[in-house]
């Protein structure tokens, strides 16, 4: 009798928590992402529940502190530096949902870095005309010299008439090689690095092989309040001034 007792007792309280935790999920999807500060223990919920999710979905790639790996191109997310959007939840939570270059018709997949170092046609892109490797060394000559590194002088110049012409670069990564967050081209004037270690041979790689990095979409494994809350603790996790998970 008192066996009884206790298992429904066990029941009422299980049940009672998980409605508390569907209600709770119901007010984190109503709420806008992005105003965080406006309820500190709502994100404190989506921070805690997010982050076991990651590491059973994300951290296969991403590692299990986000810092990702250079070697097969996945981005730090702890980093601050976003290559699609700035990093706001909603953005973060756009790319849980559709990934990159991923089979889903709202995927991100506006652009991919062409192989230049291959003959024409180009299966990437016609228009892109290839290079010689001695072009790629001058357009990497110019790259350094954009993250303030050294650099040869007079092949950094013939890097930058090329950059800004027939290779066609400032295209996707801008005229002044800052980027373009709304096409996912990386900001190749900064220390923050992709593909590699920021070295000449990665940097000839990217550019002769071409990259195109694959993110999962989500929106089929994960429940909305799931991808939710994962992008709120990968924005807990880029964003640690100030923001805790308790
Ligand atoms: C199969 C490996 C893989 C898995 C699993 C994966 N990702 Fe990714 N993710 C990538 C790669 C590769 C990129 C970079 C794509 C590119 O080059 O544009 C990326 C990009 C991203 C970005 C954009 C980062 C930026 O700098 O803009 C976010 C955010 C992200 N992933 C979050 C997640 C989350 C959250 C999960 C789990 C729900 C996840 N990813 C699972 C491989 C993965
Ligand atoms: C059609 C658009 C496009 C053009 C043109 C283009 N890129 Fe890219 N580039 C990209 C994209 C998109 C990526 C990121 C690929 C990814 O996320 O997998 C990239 C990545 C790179 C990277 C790797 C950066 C890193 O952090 O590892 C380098 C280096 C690079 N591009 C250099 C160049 C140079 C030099 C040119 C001209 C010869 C050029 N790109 C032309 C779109 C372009």
């Amino acid at each position: 009798m008192r066996f009884t007792i206790v298992i429904i007792l066990a029941f009422l309280i299980g049940a009672a928590v998980f409605a508390e935790i569907g209600q709770t999920e119901r007010r984190l999807l109503r709420a806008d992402p992005d105003a965080l500060t406006a309820d500190p223990d709502l994100r404190r919920f989506a921070v805690r529940r997010g982050q076991p999710l990651f590491l059973v979905h994300c951290a296969v790639c991403h590692g299990a502190a986000g810092a990702g790996d250079r070697i097969k191109g996945v981005p730090d997310l702890t980093d601050g530096d976003w290559l699609y959007g700035g990093g706001r939840v909603a953005d973060i939570e756009r790319i849980i949902e559709y990934g990159i270059r991923f089979r889903h018709p709202k995927t991100w997949s506006l652009a991919v870095m062409p192989a230049y170092g291959q003959p024409q046609p180009n299966p990437a892109d016609p228009n892109i005309h290839p290079l010689a490797p001695g072009q790629i060394d001058d357009l990497i000559e110019f790259l350094l010299r954009q993250q303030g590194r050294e650099a040869n002088a007079a092949a950094a110049s013939r890097g930058a008439a090329l950059y800004a012409g027939d290779a066609g670069c400032y295209d996707c990564h801008a005229l002044d090689a800052k980027g373009d967050a709304a096409i996912g081209a990386p900001n190749l004037t900064d220390a923050v690095s992709l593909y590699g270690d920021g070295s000449r041979e990665a940097l000839f790689l990217s550019i002769a092989q071409g990259r195109q990095g694959v993110c999962p979409a989500w929106i089929m494994t994960l429940s909305a309040a799931g991808i939710r809350e994962t992008a709120f603790y990968v924005y807990s996790i880029s964003h640690r001034e100030g923001f805790h998970a308790d």
